[in-house]
């Protein structure tokens, strides 16, 4: 009794939201695990609510329907159907126990959804993957996150191919069985939604550390990898620690069970994912070691092991009602997790860091045909909502928050949060509504911000009149339609902001009817469409510093002049704001050059970070980001008609002439002063020095090649750690440097054995500016290490050049859109959801100039024609090409 049938894409959505009829009490779970096949025995206790009638339905995809039984008696087979993806059952009752046994194909799954395979057949390790809805690919079950139940999980296996099995949960008792065979049981006390469950059965080594939470219990740390990557799990063990007393502190919540077990596997479709009590890690986000992880890298590591981390409150103890709410969970994990980075290393340079993502990513995805809300209105695949947009502009929308109520107000609401809604499958609505009653305000307001798509847009204009000293700044935004497109109200817009005299002091900022005393920085909230806000005795025609730290989530279009703006470089005491101010001075000086006009802004530009370039008194990792303009896909978000390479070739002028002005030979002398440092310390002072020390040698390679490649080719055989490495490297080969085939060579056979160094490798590659890049990546697909069955090995080739190589994969002659969309096609019938993350890569082709968006438009049509797309990627292809 196979169901495999091809449904016409649904449509769900947020209005049509029902309880559910029935729900699951208690599940129990048996699993005989086998690589080829495993059966799975399900009893579920049922409850149903009094108030519906619906038939039992459960969600089931591509399950082999062994047997069926209600209260203990076989069902006949008029008594139930399996049609599509769903099993309806006749009979059931309030109490009723449904058992079902089903048979499954691990090693034939390459979707890394439900129970697969992680690695070879002989070697390898079995696990699954359940969010969003995968647990309906391993039994069959009512797969919505507002059904929680509590679980008692059995795992059989052979001792030999299987020693260590695992379920989320506290271990049960395990044994022995006939036949050389073993069993564990596991269970959790917690009720959980279907998507949190996971298990892992396989040859596994650990690192184990005991933990005592604040509230006192003991709780065992192990995490789990395979024996050649269990050496590089120290670090992941040690941020856990971090994390574990960084949410007792900063939000006095405590871990609630006795094991918390991590996992590493090199196939896996996202980051990590954070099932009760068994997280299970892409290798990427948890191995960690000198000699093959960069510094950025290592930052990775720890954000995302706190992130899964925090998930145990924001996300477990609760959860979300349904999808749509995916954000309540996602932006207030992100936040968590950016607040941990912020409080571990430098609170601005983590900030900078966040803002360059938002805009790199999430910035492009609401500007074009994929936009949509942080609560989405509807959607045909959730896995395609896993975006930027509920991520990173979620994470945006509780720092708003979190700011409008203060640290402590914050912290009020989120207690109360946790307290109402532990155990519970919550909203947005009720997220807002605890963080408001607990400050006795009114925050509904926001919620016009998680229904609205798009970027808002905010204009500022400030007005001096010497005679009163009054300074008038004149805030107005532009409304955008709702989720209903409806005509959307205004947002509350948080603008936090500084006034500076020509001198660079702060003002201070006297309002109307204050009595306190003046600060010298605070935040005016606009809450209508335009509003005015008038500062009394200002002495001096101020510059303004608006929407410092990014207070909002929003474009900021002011009026300054490039002096201005060169000011703010100098003197703004808010590290975020000095490096928006050389953002947005860096960008007028693009313009300068794009536009062939006079060019003040470059001069000011330049002239302000020659200044800067001297003052020791800069932490180096900020002067290294004050240094680099916008990347080219920012820059190309400003422009219709674009032209990706114009765009990179511009920007490297614009480099060039910051390189020129500060000449070689002060570039080679701090590199030199740099380099004498060079360690693999990972305080924040060491990796400073790298992020400086590489883009001094990039500004030099600029200014000087010939020097700048004698100095990475003795970089890249002397560092002492991949940052060092990776950097000399990248630059040898982007430069086309005599040297590149060697150092690619050496690299490629010094890191053979290590799966996540080769990725970079192939990463570098797909990264080489202009047309050579696809020759290049098709050579590297006939490599024997890549296969497009690993999805970092699939990013590190094709992601690298879809998304993080526009001069290489926007080509005039539309061929990067041709390979592309060949690509998909084989990779959609492997792992949708990998296929569909990378067809995103389309978005924004209609603003391409006329040639490559035609060549694009042929090669997405081409796709969309094809019958047999996914329902994931033929979702995002018909986005892509309808709007
Ligand atoms: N919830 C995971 C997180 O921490 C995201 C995730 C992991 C995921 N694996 C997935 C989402 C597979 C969809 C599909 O962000
Ligand atoms: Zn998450």
């Amino acid at each position: 009794m196979n169901a495999l049938s091809e449904q016409a894409p649904t449509l769900i959505r947020l209005d049509d939201y029902r309880a559910p009829a029935w729900r699951v009490e208690t599940v129990e779970l048996d699993f005989d695990l086998g690589i080829d096949a495993s059966e799975v025995v399900a009893r579920l206790l049922l409850r149903r609510d009094p108030a519906q009638t619906a038939p039992l339905r459960l969600d089931g995809e591509n399950l082999q329907l062994l047997s069926i039984a209600l209260d203990d008696q076989p069902l006949p087979a008029t008594a139930y159907r399996y049609i599509g993806n769903v099993l309806e059952v006749d009979g059931a009752h309030d109490g009723s126990v449904l058992e079902t046994r089903v048979r499954l194909r691990p090693a034939a799954n390459t979707t890394l959804e439900g129970l697969y395979l992680s690695g070879s057949r002989e070697a390898g390790f079995l696990l699954t993957q359940c969010e969003a809805e995968g647990f309906r690919h391993i039994t069959f079950f009512p797969d919505r996150p507002d059904v929680q139940s509590r679980y008692t999980v059995t795992l059989r296996a052979d001792h030999t191919r299987f020693p260590v099995l695992l379920a989320g949960g506290n271990p049960d008792g395990s044994g022995k069985l006939e036949g050389g065979r073993h069993w564990a049981r596991f269970v959790d006390p917690h009720p959980k939604p279907s998507y949190l469950f996971a298990l892992v059965a396989g040859r596994l080594e650990k690192i184990e550390r005991d933990y005592v939470t604040a509230d006192g219990r003991a709780v065992q740390l192990k995490i789990w990898a395979e024996a050649d990557a269990i050496a590089r799990c120290d670090y992941a063990m040690a941020a856990l620690e971090r994390s574990m007393r960084w949410d007792e502190q900063a939000y006095g919540r405590n871990y609630d069970l006795d094991v918390f077990h991590v996992v590493a596997t090199h196939d896996f479709n996202m980051g990590a994912m954070e099932n009760k009590g068994l997280n299970i890690f892409n290798a990427k986000y948890l191995l960690a070691d000198p000699d093959s992880t960069t510094d950025d890298e290592y930052r990775h590591v720890e954000a995302v092991v706190a992130h899964e981390y925090f998930h145990n409150w924001s996300g477990n103890r609760v959860t979300c009602r349904d999808w749509f709410q995916l954000s309540l969970k996602e932006g207030l994990t992100v936040f968590r997790e950016q607040s941990f980075s912020a409080d571990m290393n430098s609170a601005p340079l983590k900030r900078i860091e966040d803002v360059a993502l938002l805009r790199r990513a999430q910035f492009p995805e609401d500007a074009g045909p994929l936009a949509h809300p942080v609560r989405p209105a509807q959607y045909s695949e959730i896995n395609n909502f896993y975006t930027a947009t509920v991520y990173e502009k979620g994470s945006e929308l509780v720092r708003m928050l979190a700011g409008r109520l203060g640290r402590e107000g914050f912290r009020r609401g989120m207690d109360l949060y946790f307290e109402r809604n532990d155990g519970r499958a919550a909203t947005l609505e009720d997220f807002l509504a605890a963080l408001g009653e607990a400050n006795g305000t009114d925050l509904t307001p926001y919620l016009a911000w998680y229904a609205q798509a798009g970027t808002p847009r905010l204009k500022a204009h400030g007005h001096y009149d010497a005679a009163s000293r009054e300074y008038t700044l004149t805030l107005t935004q532009q409304i955008q339609a709702d989720t209903h497109h409806e005509p959307g109200t205004p947002l509350p817009i948080p603008v936090k902001l500084a006034l500076f005299t020509r001198n660079g002091d702060m003002l201070p900022l006297q309002m109307d009817g204050q009595t306190a005393k003046p600060e010298t920085e605070r935040i005016v909230v606009l809450t209508q469409a335009e509003q005015r806000f008038v500062f009394h005795n200002v002495i001096t025609a101020p510059v303004p510093s608006l929407l410092r730290g990014f207070s909002a989530p929003v474009i900021l279009d002011c009026d300054y002049t490039p002096e201005e703006l060169a000011l703010l470089l100098r003197h703004d005491i808010d590290g975020f704001n000095r490096w928006e101010a050389s953002q947005q001075l860096a960008i007028r000086a693009y313009e300068n050059l794009r536009d062939g006009v006079a060019d003040v802004a470059l001069q000011a530009w330049c002239e302000a970070l020659a200044q800067l370039f001297q003052d020791d008194t800069i932490d180096d990792a900020l002067l290294a980001e004050l240094l680099t303009p916008p990347g080219e896909i920012e820059l190309a978000e400003r422009e219709t008609g674009i032209d990706p390479q114009h765009i990179h070739m511009l920007r490297e002028r614009l480099q060039q002439r910051l390189a020129e002005r500060l000449g070689a030979m002060a570039l080679r002398q701090r590199f030199q002063t740099l380099d004498a440092h060079a360690s693999i310390e990972l305080d924040a002072l060491s990796q400073a020095r790298r992020r400086l020390k590489r883009r001094v040698l990039e500004l030099l390679n600029l200014a000087d090649g010939g020097s700048a490649r004698v100095l990475a080719a003795v970089q890249y055989r002397s560092a002492p750690g991949m940052t060092d490495r990776l950097a000399a490297l990248t630059m040898l080969v982007h430069g086309h440097a005599a040297q590149a085939a060697a150092v690619l060579a050496d690299y490629r056979e010094r890191h053979a054995d290590n799966a996540l160094a080769l990725d970079k490798w192939f990463a570098v590659q797909a990264q080489l500016p202009g047309d050579a890049a696809l020759e290049r990546v098709l050579l590297l697909e006939q490599d024997p290490a890549f296969t497009l069955k690993n999805p970092n090995r699939v990013q590190a080739l094709f992601g690298a050049f879809v998304r993080g190589n526009p001069s290489g994969f926007h080509r005039a002659d539309g061929a990067g859109y041709r390979l592309l969309a060949e690509r998909l096609l084989t990779l959609d019938a492997l792992n949708p959801q990998l296929a569909a993350r990378l067809a995103t890569a389309f978005n924004g082709w209609q603003r391409l100039e006329p040639q490559r968006r035609e060549a694009a438009r042929v090669a997405i049509a081409g796709l969309a024609r094809h019958g047999a797309l996914s329902r994931n990627l033929a979702e995002i292809i018909g986005n892509v090409l309808s709007h």
